[in-house]
């Protein structure tokens, strides 16, 4: 999911993930290495889902 930058995400536990670019890609999968923020891991091949 594409957002207009700069972010701050907050998740339930309180911690924070910040990103000042002009467009930030957040994941929806939660197959991303550097989850909230989305590595393009959704590409890869897994089962099938909808997105
Ligand atoms: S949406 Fe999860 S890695 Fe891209």
């Amino acid at each position: 999911m594409l957002v207009e930058g700069p972010v701050r995400i907050v998740a339930e536990d309180g911690s924070e993930t910040v990103s000042d670019r002009f467009m930030v890609a957040v994941c929806r999968c939660r197959r991303s290495a550097v989850y909230p923020l989305c590595d393009t891991s959704h590409r890869r091949a897994g089962p099938a889902r909808r997105e």
